[in-house]
C-alpha cells in the first residue's frame, strides 16, 4: 500500500493547515477525521437526539450517510447529500462533538469509514487517534502540540467574535473530554514524533513533516 501520514494532536496545534500543506506538497489525498465526528454531531443535533444519553446516540449513529472528499485543495463533507462544511464549524457543534465522539459505537462506525478511505494509502490523515487506533502502521506519525496560549490565539483568529480567554477555556474543556474518554483517547502513539509548533510558522511545520517523510 501507499504512504500514510498520521497527524494527531489537539485543536489549535496547527494540524489542519499543516496536513493539507503536506498532502499538497507530496500529491497525496487528505482526510480530516474531525470533520466526520462534527458531521455526525450536526446530524444528531438536527434529529434532536439527546446527546447526554450515550445509548440514544449509539442507537442512531448508523443512520446518517457521511461522505468525505479527500482533495487537499478542496476537502468536502456531506451528510445524506447535504454540504455541511459550514455548519459543522459552528459553536453548537463544537460544544457537543466531544460527547458524541466518546460513544464507542460512533467511533466504531467512523473508524470503519476512515479505514475504507485510507485503504490503498497515499494520504495524510488528520485526527486524534490515527496513529494509536485508526492506522497504527502509518509510515510517519506526527503528534503536534502547542502552548495553550498559542492554540487559543490561533483558534480565536479563525473565529470572529471570540476572545482568546474564552477560546482557551473551551479548548481546555474539550481536551479533558478527548483525553479522558475510555475509547481511543487523545494520546501520543508509539513511534510518533512530537512537534511543538508554538515557535514555528506554518511553512516551518510543513517542512519539518516533509523531512520526516523523506527520512
Ligand atoms: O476543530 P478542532 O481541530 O478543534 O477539532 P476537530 O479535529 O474538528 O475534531 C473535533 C472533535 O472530534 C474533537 O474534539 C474530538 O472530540 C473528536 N475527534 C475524535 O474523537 N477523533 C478524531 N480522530 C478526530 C476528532
Amino acid at each position: 500500500t501507499g504512504l500514510v501520514v498520521a497527524m494527531d494532536g489537539p485543536s489549535g496545534s496547527g494540524k489542519s493547515s499543516a496536513s493539507r500543506g503536506v498532502a499538497r506538497a507530496l500529491g497525496l489525498r487528505y482526510l480530516d477525521t474531525g470533520a466526520m465526528y462534527r458531521a455526525m454531531t450536526w446530524w444528531m443535533l438536527r434529529q434532536s437526539v439527546d446527546l447526554t444519553d450515550p445509548a440514544a446516540v449509539a442507537a442512531r449513529c448508523g443512520e446518517p450517510r457521511i461522505e468525505s472528499g479527500t482533495d487537499p485543495d478542496g476537502p468536502t463533507i456531506h451528510v445524506d447529500g447535504v454540504d455541511v462544511a459550514g455548519p459543522i464549524r459552528e459553536s453548537e457543534v463544537t460544544g457537543a462533538v466531544s460527547a458524541v465522539a466518546a460513544v464507542p459505537e460512533v467511533r466504531a462506525r467512523l473508524v470503519a469509514l476512515q479505514r475504507e478511505l485510507i485503504g490503498a494509502g497515499d494520504i495524510v490523515v488528520e485526527g486524534r487517534d490515527i496513529g494509536t487506533a485508526v492506522w497504527p502502521e502509518a509510515a510517519v506519525k506526527v503528534y503536534l502540540t502547542a502552548s495553550p496560549e498559542a492554540r487559543a490565539q490561533r483558534r480565536s483568529a479563525e473565529l470572529a467574535g471570540s476572545t482568546v480567554a474564552a477560546q482557551q477555556e473551551a479548548m481546555a474543556k474539550r481536551d479533558t473530554l478527548d483525553s479522558t474518554r475510555k475509547t481511543d483517547p487523545l494520546s501520543m502513539a508509539d513511534g510518533a514524533v512530537e512537534l511543538d509548533t508554538t515557535p514555528l510558522t506554518l511553512e516551518e511545520v510543513i517542512a519539518e513533516v516533509l523531512r520526516l517523510v523523506k527520512e
